[in-house]
Order: C-alpha cells, then structure tokens, then sequence
C-alpha cells in the first residue's frame, strides 16, 4: 500500500535526522551533500503542501524561523552553579586530598573532560521532543532561546524511547563555535566592514543570544553534552555512564573524556590534552575533573557556588599585560615596513615575550596604541605574540608614525594603491637582503638547518654572500673563519647546504622571494610549467592559466623576473645545481577551476546564461542547487530559497559586482 503523506513526511524526517547525526555528530557522512539536499527538498515540498503535518522540531526548522520578541526569562530546574578553579598542580592536589577527606578514604573515580570556552545551555525535553532552551543567565534563571537552539545541528530535536531514561528529561552542556566557524564569520565581518569578534566564545555568545534565528543559523554552533538530569537532579548514578548515554541517544558528547582512578591518570590527561591543546577545532581553557558516582557527589555537597565534587583545571593564561616600550620599524624580504611592538618581556604560558606584531599602521591606528601603554598581550600556539589592546594609557604617549624614509638604507618609501604596506624601494637594501637569506634558508623553505640569524649577520657583515647563491660557494675554511664556528659545526651547515641542492622544484621557486608567491602558489606554479625557466618567460597571461594565479600574482612573478638581479640569481641557482624541473601536473586551467557556482535571482546587467558561460570560461561550474560544497551563491534581485539556504549554510555569496570581481582576478577564487 501507497504510504500515506503523513507517513512519508515521518520517513524523511527520520532519515534527515539520522544524516544530521551522521554529519554532525559523529562526523561519519553517509550520503553526499547533494542527496541530503534531495531528500531536505522533498520535505519541505511536502510540508507546505500539507501544514497540517508541521512540527517546530522538523528537520527544516534547523534554518531559522521568525526573529523572537526579546529576552524572556525562565528558572531552570535546580541551579547552574560554576566551578572552583586550580590553577596550578599543587591546586589540585588540594582539591584531590580534601575529596579523599570528606570521602573518608572510600575508594573514587574521577571523569576528565575538556573545559570548552563557550557558554552553558540547558535543554528541555519533553515526550522525546525539545521543548525549551535556556541559557545559564544568573545561574537561577536563564534566557529562552529555543527557536535560536533548534538551528544548532547536534542537538536533536527527537531522541528516541532509551532504557533508564524518562520522555521528560534535561542534558546541560557547552555551546561552541569553532575556530573555522569564528574565522569564516570574522573574515566575513571584515569584508563588510563590520565590527570583528575577539574571541569564538563571545561570537558564540551572540550568535545564542540573537534575536533572529537566521542569525543563530548562520554563525554554525556546537552544542556538546555533559550533564543529564530529570528533575532538575542527576539521572543516572554515574557521570560516566552518563555521558556514554547522551551520546547514545544522539547527543554529541566530546570524545576526548577519560574515567581516571586517580590524580595521576587526571594529571596524564590535563598534560595529554594541553599538548593537543591548539590542534583541537574550538577553543578550550583547560580540563574539569567530576568525581564521576553521583552517591558520592552527593555526600560531597556543595558551596555556595560550586560543587566540591568538581575543580576546572585551567591552563596558564595565554594571555599577559605588559608596557609597550617602542614601536620599531623592520624591513622585511620584500621591503614591505613593519611596525613591531618592543614590550617589558613578559612571561606568557612558559615562553618570555618581548616583541610582538602590529602588522601595519592601519593596526596600531585601530588599536590606538602608542609608546608608554600598557597593553594585553597574547600567543596562541606558534604565531608570534599579538597585541589584543590598549589596557591603560601611558603617561607621556608618544604616538607613532611610519618613518618615510626607509629605517635601514635610508631609501624612500613608497605606500602602492590597494596596499596596507609601505616598501622601502631599495632591491639592495640591506635588509631586504638579510630577510631574503632568512627566508630562503628557512625550514619550509630549502631546509638549510644551521644557518640563522647569528650566522647570516655574519657572512653579511663580512661580505661573504651578496645573494642566496653566494651560499653554495662557501667553503669550509671561509666557516672556519667566522665566530663560535667549530669543525663541526662548519661541516654540518655545508653538508645542509649540499642537501638542499636536491630539494624538489617548489622549494627552490618559493626561496626566491618573488611577492606573493608563497608555498602554495609555488607549488601551484611547479605543477603546472614544470620548469623553472618556463615561468620566468611566461607572459602575464599565461600564468594565469594556473589555478589560484590572478593578475596581481601574475604581474608580480612578471615583474620579478624581468629584473636583471633576479635573473642573474637564477642563473647562478642552477649553476649550483639546483631542481630547476619536475613533471607536470596540471590540475586545471582557468582561475575558477574546480570551484561551483549556483546562480539565483535576476542580476542587474548579466543574464543568466551570460554569467554560467563566464564562469564557465573561466573553468567554475554551474549547478542548480546549493549544498555545503557550493562555492559561491550569486544572487540577484528576488533572489529566493537558495540564498536562504546559503546564509543558512554560511556560503560566500556574491552579487553581480563581487562576481565580476572574482572573474576578474580582483578577489580570491
Ligand atoms: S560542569 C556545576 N563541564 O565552565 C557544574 N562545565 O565554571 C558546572 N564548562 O558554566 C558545569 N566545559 O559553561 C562543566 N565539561 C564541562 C564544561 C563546563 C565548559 C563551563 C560551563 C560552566 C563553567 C563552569
């Protein structure tokens, strides 16, 4: 038998939401973007044709609905409380011998898990189905932010009958974004001049707490579970069991948790995780530690505003104040000017900090910093350190401006149209020249290990190399001569040297320096000339026929090998023998090669079949619907579903002129 609307509406719902899942929270797609979409489609065909059937907990809600009125406040079913912080190991271990205290030396279990940097959410549900969310508010009541909850696509909505668990219950847990999610919506923010978020957790914050859904929609949260209770109290009888749970019944559960017997394994996993701690996808600021049998918990109480049952471990501050003591100007390989701030060194997670970098002019301008403030310092992982803004300002403010002279040669300086960055115009500047061996000899780069900083300024102030080349004629007596240089040492940096020779075609294209040709366009270009030579006597045109080349990248590469200097360098590289070939590996042409396109509304001077063959011509596809592989979404006037369905997804979309833009070049394929 034909089954009925109703229950085909029920079917793929069901299917939707086992994909979700799939994708969402347990990362293991089973369909593509485009079947998914198919199967999203026909609900919601079958949805508006039969309202009746509508549901608020229906897998295409997920997009948004209706801005809400405002804030409205409800209690929540026993306190949100936070948690006591240690801050260092011997914290701990207070914390662990006054467990062990008041447990009167009975045995425990503790569950480590990670202490994500978002905000905490409660939510309802009721029969299976989720009824309200709430943010933690003041800890008593929190803000209904359902409509705004339902667009985060890890929390079901549904969750089917589970053994020990009631129809009615609550799953508390942190709302996230992730490091991907806060850079996408910040660049995007950038380029529509808006103001920028500082951190995921107060984009996260926001995006929770909009008054438009859409919004919430758009910014991708997380929502991970960490807590189920009924009644406002524990469900189950212990947090492990409890988490396995939640995960069971679909709930994303963070999957780096450990049940650990004693401080030591905690302490084996805090150390674990810090290690991984900047390779993780979001943001986390440090471990928490619950004794994991709620009997226990129980007998362990709690304070006023915590529970003694449960410590965050929180890893040191990445962040520190200090004075900014000057604004120094450095000359870098491409003679671009860079102002870097000279600090009070200050130690920040471990690692002393005395310098850090202000970009450009426009960055110390926005954060209107000068001589004698006091700043906020921060480092994340390996970057250099960053000034996050101005804490207290200086007494005697000296305020900054870019030299107009070049700091080092003297030369003058020139700031180009469309460019943040002032360059000295000096090709021999002494700087530029010492960056340039810097960066050639550079890890990434030709690999010469040995040859820093200490030994260039060396053979610089000596004479001894006027270009990357000059290394490959250095002898072991001309080491032998220079300053805390052994036999040993000597005979390392010339057998590096050596090595490097037989690094592959890239390497050597990216040592060059040419602006904006980095490691992946250097790569980019090896695949598709495959000769060295043959990219130093391509014409504009044709190296645009790489992918990702555009006219600016193009007319640097021109330009750069059209100078005699630079060509004599060449020359000499593959006298010393350097992979100046390999074999081709054309991808595909066009600056749009590989990218899809979906077209919506009327454009204001393209038709459509106009802008496909553009596209097209330019190697980019064209394709009737929008799914989270799409590209671009270019919409026009009266543009409909599909660019609610790309806002949703948090696409680029572009309208006529930013496409005409991406066809020209201007901006990034
Ligand atoms: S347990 C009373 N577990 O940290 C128990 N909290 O200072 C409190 N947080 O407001 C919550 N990850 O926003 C718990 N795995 C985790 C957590 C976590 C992050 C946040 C949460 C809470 C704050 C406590």
């Amino acid at each position: 038998m034909k089954p009925s609307v109703k229950q085909e509406i029920e079917r793929l719902r069901t299917e939707l939401e086992r994909h979700e899942r799939l994708y969402y929270v347990l990362d293991q797609p089973e369909i593509t973007d485009a079947e998914y979409d198919a199967l999203m489609r026909r609900l919601q065909a079958l949805e508006s044709e039969h309202p009746e059937f509508d549901t608020p907990d229906s897998p295409s809600r997920r997009v948004g609905g209706k801005p809400r009125e405002g804030a409205v406040e409800v209690a929540h079913s026993s306190p949100m409380l936070s948690l006591d912080n240690a801050l260092n190991e011997a914290e701990l271990r207070e914390f662990d011998t006054r467990v062990k205290s008041l447990l009167k030396g009975e045995a425990f279990h503790y569950v480590a898990e990670l202490k994500l940097d978002g905000l905490s959410m409660a939510a309802h549900f009721h029969e299976g189905r989720l009824k309200q969310a709430l943010t933690r508010g003041n800890g008593i009541t929190g803000e209904d932010v359902t409509q705004n909850a339902r667009t985060i696509r890890s929390l079901p909505m549904r969750v089917g009958p589970a053994a020990h668990v009631p129809a009615d219950f609550e799953v508390r847990g942190e709302v996230v974004m992730t490091r991907k999610a806060f850079d996408r919506m910040n660049a995007e923010r950038e380029r529509e001049e808006l103001a920028k978020f500082a951190n995921p957790r107060n984009a996260a914050a926001g995006a929770l707490r909009a008054l438009d859904p859409s919004v919430t929609a758009s910014r991708q949260l997380n929502f991970f579970a960490y807590f189920l209770l009924a009644g406002g109290k524990a469900l189950l009888d212990s947090q492990w069991e409890s988490l396995e749970t939640m995960g069971n019944l679909g709930f994303k559960v963070n999957s780096h948790r450990r049940l650990c017997e004693d401080l030591e394994e905690l302490l084996a996993f805090i150390r674990e995780l810090e290690s991984q701690r900047e390779s993780l996808p979001y943001e986390i600021d440090g471990v928490v530690a619950k004794v994991d049998s709620v009997k226990q918990q129980e007998r362990l109480g709690w304070t006023a505003k915590a529970p003694r049952w449960a410590i965050a471990y929180k890893y040191a501050a990445r962040q520190a104040e200090t004075v900014l003591e000057k604004i120094e100007v450095q000359v870098g390989r491409t003679g671009a000017l860079t102002p870097v701030a000279h600090l009070t060194p200050v130690v920040i997670s471990g690692v002393t900090v005395a310098r850090a970098t202000l970009h450009n002019e426009d960055e110390i301008e926005r954060l209107g910093l000068a001589a004698g403030d006091r700043v906020l310092i921060e480092r994340s992982g390996d970057v250099i350190p960053k000034v996050v803004r101005v804490v207290e300002k200086g007494a005697h403010r000296e305020l900054f401006h870019m030299p107009a002279a070049c700091p080092v040669c003297g030369s003058h300086v020139v700031r180009e149209e469309g460019e943040v960055a002032r360059r000295c115009v000096n090709s021999s500047c002494p700087a530029r020249l010492r960056e340039s061996l810097l960066h050639f000899a550079g890890r990434r780069v030709m690999d010469i290990d040995g040859m820093g900083e200490a030994l260039v300024d060396q053979l610089l102030a000596r004479g001894m190399v006027k270009s990357a080349a000059d290394l490959y004629g250095l002898t072991a007596e001309e080491f032998l001569s220079l300053e805390r240089m052994g036999e040993k040492s000597a005979a390392k940096v010339l057998e590096n040297i050596g090595k490097s020779k037989s690094l592959p075609l890239p390497r050597v294209l990216n040592g060059l320096g040419i602006p904006f040709v980095g490691e992946r366009t250097a790569q980019i270009l090896a695949d598709y000339f495959g000769d060295l030579d043959k990219i130093a006597e391509a014409g504009v045109a044709e190296l645009q026929q790489a992918e990702e080349v555009g006219p600016k990248v193009a007319a640097a590469i021109h330009e750069f090998f059209a100078e005699e200097r630079n060509r004599e360098l060449v020359r000499r590289l593959r006298e010393a023998g350097l992979r100046f070939t390999q074999e081709v590996r054309r991808k595909a042409v066009g600056a749009l090669a590989g990218k899809t396109f979906v077209l919506t509304g009327t454009l204001p001077a393209l038709t459509r079949d106009e802008a496909k063959e553009r596209i097209e011509a330019a190697g980019g596809k064209v394709v009737g619907s929008v799914g989270r592989k799409t590209n671009y979404v270019v919409a026009g006037e009266e543009a409909g579903s599909k660019l609610a369905k790309a806002r949703e997804l948090g696409l680029p979309i572009l309208d006529e002129a930013g496409l005409l833009a991406i066809l020209n070049g201007e901006a990034a394929g």
